[in-house]
């Protein structure tokens, strides 16, 4: 059991934009768990990353960070962005970024991004699972699964699975080939009905006042998996491969892109008062990507820089262990 399960009070999570903003606050100044960002002089040189949806907001500001800090970042995105690539070069100082083309919402495309991985050969390090979205209204990929389950959860669970099948990532105990992965998730998972097994993977329609709490479901779908694999890597007593997850808190990004227009501008207005720019909310990722501060740790789970335990559900061994099984069948045929 690590430190922030054993003291330390939770939050409450958040069910809206406005409840967000005050777990936001209450986690940035209280005093309990707040760990230190990764120092200005420790660097990544040597090692070699994956970032989801690194194109923009979030994703893109992580992408730079680590690209500052020498690592070789493979960019993870959708077709229709070339531009961004060049602007993390730009951005970082590194010419080590390359951009890798797929669609999580497509789990042949996450399969082709495998593919594509283990023909490249190179180890990964680090693998950063940030892509994510909020839609107005329901929607299905090519495979009739709902999109925030697919892009959240599901092609993170089949990438996972098949960067440790293909050797992409290779567990180990010594410190300086130890791989981690993180999870980009949200608090938002606190809120969420508990995960129902009897429907796992079948799409509900949803519309734009229940998409939050469809949303919360996805995320604790994510914050549940880490918890599961945090556990099934690291059987014995050393950390083969550190597993964690954490909520950037807000971010001003294009995360609502997809807002009614009539909300748009009350969303950046609070986006522009309120909400964290992309850089700063980056800092706890690159933390547990690549800070000496946590090495050796798994299973760690932030809300921005403040250590916290994920959600009873999210932790309970059995929901942990009914998701691997059910999910394990879903992947099933986008494995070789
Ligand atoms: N913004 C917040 O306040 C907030 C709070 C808590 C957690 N988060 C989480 O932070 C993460 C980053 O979000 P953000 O705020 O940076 O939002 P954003 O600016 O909208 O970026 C989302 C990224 O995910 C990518 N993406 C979406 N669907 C995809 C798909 N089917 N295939 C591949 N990539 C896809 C987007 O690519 P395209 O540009 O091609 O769509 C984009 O690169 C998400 O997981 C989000 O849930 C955000």
């Amino acid at each position: 059991m690590n430190k922030a399960h054993s003291d330390g009070p939770n939050a409450v999570g958040h069910k809206n934009v406005f409840t967000a903003v005050i777990t936001a606050i209450s986690d940035m100044f209280s005093e309990k768990g707040q760990l230190e960002p990764m120092g200005a002089d420790e660097r990544l040189d040597g090692k070699t990353v994956l970032v989801t949806g690194a194109n923009t907001g979030l994703g893109k500001a992580i992408a730079i960070q680590l690209a500052e800090r020498g690592a070789f970042v493979y960019m993870a995105c959708r077709g229709g962005h070339p531009e961004a690539g060049e602007d993390v070069k730009r951005a970082s100082g590194s010419d080590r970024v390359e951009m890798l083309k797929v669609d999580l919402s497509d789990m042949t495309s996450a399969a082709a991004l495998c593919d594509q991985l283990k023909a490249i050969g190179k180890r990964i390090d680090i693998a950063v699972f940030n892509a994510g979205l909020m839609p107005a209204k329901s929607r299905r990929g090519p495979q009739e699964f709902e999109l925030m389950f697919t892009v959240h959860f599901l092609a993170s669970r089949l990438i996972v699975h098949r960067m440790l099948e293909d050797d992409v990532i290779v567990p180990s105990t010594d410190p300086a080939l130890r791989p981690r992965i993180v999870f980009v998730s949200s608090e938002a998972h606190r809120s969420s009905k508990p995960i129902d097994f009897d429907t796992f993977g079948t799409p509900i329609d949803y519309g734009i006042k229940d998409g939050m709490g469809e949303y919360a479901r996805s995320k604790l779908h994510l914050c549940t998996y880490a918890t599961e694999l945090s556990k099934q890597l690291n059987t014995g007593d050393e950390t083969r491969v550190s597993v964690h997850s954490l909520c950037p808190g807000p971010v001003a990004s294009s995360i609502a892109r997809e807002a009614p227009r009539w909300l748009k501008p009350i969303i950046n207005s609070i986006f522009k008062l309120t909400f964290q720019a992309p850089e700063r909310a980056a800092k706890p990722v690159l933390l547990l990507a690549g800070g000496a501060a946590v090495e050796g740790r798994n299973g760690v789970y932030m809300h921005m820089m403040r250590e916290k335990v994920v959600s009873d559900l999210a932790a309970d061994p059995d929901n942990g262990g009914e998701l691997w099984r059910r999910s394990q069948t879903l992947i099933a045929p986008y494995l070789k």
